[in-house]
């Protein structure tokens, strides 16, 4: 256990998994099971080639993973390296493949722009100011997200409605925006519930996530949790409730819910 856990977590032994720590079976859990099999399944006949699963690697997207690999459902997988991404989120790559003889498609930044923005702005330009974070999430997520999504029309995303308040009212699926349907397969999982199939099914997961940081995005935002913080606590710490969002996904309204299971 690190320094920073073992302080925000005086109370939990050293060496606690995330599962020992997470995982429950609850009611509804198969059927929540079953119905995300059905989705997908869905899914690829409304869309075929279409069809692709963004993964951020995070534990919702391993269980994402293991569903499309283990019903052998043809879809596409694919990430967006960051180029700073922890060590222990790319070993995810090589496990994937050996143990589900799946490529990730990786997605990166273009290089030129990079040097330009950290030679113009410093390593650590996302802590000075909103604009910058989100100009360095722009550059190194967004561009990339864009060329990962050409030529789709749909992306299965690991969202849930219990991850923040600005994801209640996450749908099953939705349009993104850009003409294609954004399908959010778990979206009534819960964190006992990812963990629970985690655990049953022996998916491989980030090791990360046994040292309390349930969300994890790029190293240099994110960090562990402390007892009783919210579950994206430690993505942004140093930003509002409201700016907790990369622009990957935008924040979800009333207005805009179509909570049928189908995808559009
Ligand atoms: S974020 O917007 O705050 O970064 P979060 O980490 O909660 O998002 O992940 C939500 C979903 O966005 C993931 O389940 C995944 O579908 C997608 N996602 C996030 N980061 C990446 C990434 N680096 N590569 C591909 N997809 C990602
Ligand atoms: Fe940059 Fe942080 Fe956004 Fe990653 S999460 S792209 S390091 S600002």
């Amino acid at each position: 256990m690190n320094d920073l856990v073992s302080s925000f977590l005086p109370g939990v032994a050293a060496g606690s998994s995330a599962t020992a720590l997470y995982a429950r079976r609850t009611a509804g859990y198969e059927e929540r099971v079953t119905r995300t099999v059905e989705l997908l399944r869905e899914a690829v006949q409304a869309h075929g080639d279409g069809l692709i699963q963004s993964t951020s690697l995070g534990a919702e997207d391993m269980v994402i993973t293991d569903l499309i690999a283990r019903h052998q459902l043809p879809i596409a997988i694919a990430t967006l390296d960051t180029g700073k991404l922890h060590d222990e989120t790319l070993g995810l790559l090589g496990q994937i493949r050996g143990r589900y003889q799946r490529e990730v498609a990786v997605f990166k930044p273009a290089e030129e722009q990079v040097i330009l923005f950290v030679r113009n702005n410093g390593e650590k330009a996302m802590y000075e100011s909103l604009a910058l974070r989100k100009a360095c999430c722009s550059l190194r997520k967004l561009e990339p997200l864009s060329r990962m999504l050409a030529g789709r029309t749909a992306w299965i995303t690991g969202l849930r409605r219990e991850q923040s308040s600005n994801r209640a009212e996450v749908p099953f699926s939705e349009p993104d925006g850009q003409g294609r349907a954004k399908l959010n397969v778990l979206a009534e999982w819960s964190w006992a519930d990812v963990w629970h199939y985690i655990d049953s099914n022996d998916v491989p997961y980030n090791p990360l996530h046994d040292q309390f940081m349930p969300s994890i995005g790029c190293a240099p935002c994110t960090r562990a949790i402390a007892v009783g913080e919210d579950f994206r606590a430690g993505r942004w710490w140093w930003e509002d409730e409201n700016a907790k969002e990369c622009g990957l996904h935008k924040a979800h309204s009333n207005e805009e819910l179509t909570k049928s299971g189908a995808p559009a």
